[in-house]
């Protein structure tokens, strides 16, 4: 297992979770902990034993309150591409890991920050979370995915006005806006996380995987090809001992067992 400078990966019955710890800079992401973070999406991806993951920020104040605008500040034309497709491949990398993965947002969630949780499949938030996109008051563009998933979650008005204000939401509005999944207290924040996590890793996992890869590329093709891609996945679960073990269970009304093949 790795040691992180500027993370925290703790594993435990299955789930693991992502802290990013530099609350004395409402850990913001410099390059550095984005380098942390695709090296540690890589190592969950790769690790068998953990099948969900939950990513949170350090402290009480903030998720991720960004990208590092010391850093941020110096970069030039290229060096600006380079920065955005190192947030961006990483959080891609997050995405598409085919296990599911819940932001727990403790805080701000603002600019990468906003856009880390957008590139998780699912988004509670404590009572004090504050989600913006506010790369605009700054002269940029949001550069980690943020205006190519935003507007797929909440749709293009609601996304655009988040962008072109640069204003944050609170809570309560990203809950209204489907931006929020839920909004719980903040003292039961990473419990809620944990149980939601638990209810979805009671079933199969290789379904898991494939309802993440269907509603994932389905956004990005037409209506054939989607149900296409679907019919496609569901006849392959047939081959799977997932299944058998998961309509065995219904049958004989038992708790279902997935081994996960
Ligand atoms: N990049 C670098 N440093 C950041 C940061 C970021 N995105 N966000 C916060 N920090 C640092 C602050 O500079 C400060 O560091 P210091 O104590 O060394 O001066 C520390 O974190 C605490 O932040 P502070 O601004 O003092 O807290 P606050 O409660 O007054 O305000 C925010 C909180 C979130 C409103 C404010 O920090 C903010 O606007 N941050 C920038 C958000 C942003 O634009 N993000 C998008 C970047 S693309």
């Amino acid at each position: 297992m790795t040691d992180y400078s500027n993370l925290r990966v703790e594993r435990q019955d299955g789930r693991a979770t992502v802290t990013v710890t530099r609350p004395d800079k409402l850990n913001a992401l410099n390059a550095a902990t984005v380098a942390e973070l695709d090296a540690a999406f890589r190592e969950l991806e790769a690790d068998s034993q953990v099948r969900g993951v939950i990513i949170t920020g350090e402290g009480t104040k903030a998720f991720v309150a960004g990208a590092d605008i010391g850093e941020l500040a110096k970069m030039g034309p290229i060096t600006g591409i380079d920065v955005s497709r190192q947030g961006s491949d990483a959080f891609r990398r997050l995405e598409r890991m085919g296990k599911p993965v819940i932001a727990a947002v403790n805080g701000y969630a603002l600019g990468g920050g906003m856009e880390l949780a957008l590139a998780c499949h699912l988004r509670i938030a404590s009572e004090n979370a504050r989600f913006g996109l506010p790369e605009v008051k700054l002269g940029i563009i949001p550069g980690y995915g943020g205006t190519v998933r935003l507007p797929r979650i909440v749709g293009r008005g609601r996304a655009l006005e988040m962008i072109l204000t640069g204003e944050m939401i609170t809570a309560a509005r990203a809950q209204e806006i489907g931006l929020a999944n839920r909004v719980v207290p903040h003292d039961q924040l990473i419990a809620e996380a944990e149980k939601l996590l638990d209810t979805i890793l009671k079933n199969g996992p290789v379904a898991l995987r494939f309802a993440l890869d269907a509603v994932d590329r389905s956004l990005e093709t037409g209506i054939e090809e989607g149900l296409g891609l679907e019919s496609h996945l569901f006849g392959l679960l047939a081959s799977t001992e997932d299944m058998k073990e998961g309509m065995a269970a219904f049958l004989e009304k038992r708790p279902a067992n997935f081994a996960g093949r």
